[in-house]
């Protein structure tokens, strides 16, 4: 992973700075969830890219710290809810490589509220709609995850 460092932002920078986040949905419940949210209009920030995978459980560690090396200054890992997983308990895999991963990033100098898990339902467009609008404001509070070069 290349080095990184926050920006130095005054107030005006924070207002301007629109945050990118990746998105690993899973296409049982959260894809759906998300899909959900866009056919009914719910609002939500434009920040927000989705990778569709077939459940919560294959989200490898490695696919988000890739992203975050490729430039995401957040990444969400989104699941069906406990006991809803259809391969059974891919998304206590999930949650518990999520645990793993939120001390991994603090010990790399990334903060874990840049790495969210959550449960979203296939008929929750409006959780699905917070939690993104909840993640560009935690993001736009902690500033780009690199500075910009030169
Ligand atoms: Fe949705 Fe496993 S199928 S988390």
């Amino acid at each position: 992973m290349s080095t990184h460092a926050k920006k130095d932002q005054g107030p005006e920078e924070e207002a301007l700075y629109e945050p990118r986040i990746v998105a690993f949905c899973c296409n049982w419940c959260s894809y759906a969830g998300a899909d959900l949210a866009g056919t009914t209009r719910i609002q939500y920030p434009p920040n927000v890219r989705i990778v569709r995978v077939m459940c919560s459980g294959r989200v490898d560690p490695a696919f988000v710290l890739k992203a975050f090396e490729l430039g995401a200054d957040g990444v969400l890992v989104a699941g069906c809810h406990p006991a809803d997983c259809h391969y059974i308990n891919g998304n206590e895999k999930a949650a518990m490589r999520g645990d793993f991963l939120s001390s991994f990033l603090e010990d790399a100098g990334i903060e874990s509220q840049r790495f969210r898990i959550e449960w979203i339902a296939g008929s929750e467009g409006q959780k699905f709609a917070k939690v993104v609008k909840d993640m560009v404001s935690e993001l736009q509070r902690l500033g780009p995850i690199y500075a910009e070069e030169g």
